[in-house]
């Protein structure tokens, strides 16, 4: 059985109330479930912190794993620790974000993990994560 890591970064936790106007009324766990729903066969592990650090581990402990997913929300604009943490593990690694981060504010725009994973998706809303998973699974070939 294929296992996937998707991982939620900080403020993610809070999706459901938080700007629905830009991230929609879902939950996190909705999302969730409509991943797991998508992919019934696939042993996702899905993770959400605020702590910069528990994060890094995640990834690390992703090594093991098929691929991952990560939504680093506001992180992905400035931690280059993130970025290393990606950047030393070997297997298929997609960047997601729930809004179009390109028609924001100008440094929603920069991000400095994109460099360390193979695919970016933005402004699917939580579609975007199904895309995602699936992408990371036809990758590793599972
Ligand atoms: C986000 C976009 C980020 O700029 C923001 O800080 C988030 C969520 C998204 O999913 O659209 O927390 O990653």
């Amino acid at each position: 059985m294929a296992r996937v890591f998707v991982l939620n970064g900080v403020n993610l936790g809070t999706l459901g109330s938080r700007r629905p106007e830009v991230y929609g009324t879902m939950t996190l766990d909705d999302i969730e479930s409509l991943v797991a729903e998508a992919f019934p066969e696939v042993d996702l592990e899905f993770r959400q912190t605020d702590l910069e650090g528990e994060m890094v581990g995640y990834v690390r402990e992703a090594a093991d794993s098929d691929g991952l997913v990560i939504n680093a929300g506001a992180w992905t604009h400035y931690s280059y620790a993130l970025h290393d943490a990606l950047e030393s593990v070997n297997v298929p690694k997609v960047e997601v974000h729930i809004s179009n981060v390109h028609r924001r504010e100008e440094w929603r725009r920069v991000s400095v993990i994109s460099p360390s994973v193979h695919a970016v998706i933005a402004g699917m809303g939580a579609r975007g994560y199904v895309a995602a998973v699936g992408y990371v699974l036809e990758s590793s070939g599972s």
